[in-house]
């Protein structure tokens, strides 16, 4: 029998909160040289990235990407390179540009190289109509343009599936909480800043209200979800496959302020809602992933407890 095709991972915006955390696990999983960071930033000297391969990619460049993906041989792409909310309602333009034109960069690299595609999605596929428990099937009418071009990645995943062949497959994200690399430009930003403000200032200006409920995760269980999803047998792929709701748990702003209280002694917060708390508030408070966990056993470890308590372990390193 032939030696099985080894895995070489391609991963773009490898430098983001997501990207960071994805490369460090790719890279343990099939060696640092198999695994080929890219993003459009130059890489900086203080981050785990610097283990192995790195390229500057826009993810425009279909040619750059084309061109990378030959000469490092690579077998599938992680594709993280994207613009999240609050940028996008400042950037509408850009947002759509990078979020659309990335994943059919992406889309097309993997049709002529015969790739497999991870493209996550995000609760922001969901708007105002959505029930505030979200299912897996419902209309998709989501109010900002970063939860609009969400949806046509999902559709572009489904198109490239049912045309060419092509499998990609996506998590609707939640709120993602880490501490290796800093969120940026999304509106679930609050939960991972008020652990930074917390053990730098003591303190922390929320910009929702405190009664402001979103789904969310940990890191290590997006980690692992991202994984399990590419991981699963291409069987065991339902009709989900562009954008699988994964829940991980459901906490409202207050409810983090308090657990984070419990730790950090004389820790304050004040709630000065913005123009974010309408991106919130078009969002469900949680979402039904009982597909995720019919068709490839999805299941979440990190409760609130757990995620304070490794937030302020990993920050105070
Ligand atoms: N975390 C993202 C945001 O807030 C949602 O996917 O924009």
């Amino acid at each position: 029998m032939p030696a099985p095709e080894a895995t070489r991972v391609m991963v773009t915006g490898a430098l983001g909160q997501i990207g960071t955390d994805l490369v460090e696990e790719l890279r343990r999983m099939h060696g640092n040289e198999n695994v080929l960071a890219t993003d459009i930033r130059e890489l900086p000297d203080h981050t785990g990235v610097t283990n192995g391969p790195f390229e500057l990619l826009s993810v425009l460049d279909t040619d750059a990407m084309d061109s990378l993906v030959k000469e490092y041989d690579i077998t599938k792409i992680f594709h993280l390179g994207a613009i999240l909310s609050v940028t996008g309602e400042q950037n509408p333009k850009l947002c759509k540009k990078i979020n659309v034109g990335g994943t059919v960069s992406v889309l097309e690299t993997a049709k002529n190289n015969n790739l497999q595609v991870y493209a996550p999605s995000s609760i922001a596929v969901f708007g105002p109509d959505t029930p505030k428990h979200a299912p897996q099937i419902t209309p998709l009418n989501p109010t900002t343009t970063y939860g609009k071009t969400k949806v046509t990645g999902e559709n572009l995943i489904n198109e490239y599936w049912k045309k060419h062949g092509v499998d990609a497959r996506g998590l609707r994200y939640p709120g993602l909480i880490s501490w290796k690399s800093p969120a940026g430009g999304g509106t679930t930003d609050y939960a991972v800043e008020i652990f930074n403000a917390a053990l730098n200032q003591g303190h922390y200006d929320c910009f929702v209200r405190p009664n402001t409920k979103l789904p969310m995760m940990y890191m290590d269980d997006a980690i692992r979800a991202t994984l399990d999803l590419m991981n699963s047998p291409i069987k065991k792929i339902g009709k989900s496959r562009a954008g699988y709701n994964v829940s991980g748990l459901s906490f409202t702003a207050q409810e983090l302020v308090d657990a984070i209280k419990d730790k950090v002694d004389g820790f304050t917060c004040n709630f000065i809602p913005d123009v974010r708390q309408n991106y919130a508030d078009s969002w469900p408070d949680s979402v039904n992933d009982a597909s995720a966990k019919k068709d490839w056993g999805w299941e979440a470890e990190y409760d609130l407890g757990k995620i304070v308590d490794s937030m302020i372990e990993g920050l105070s390193k």
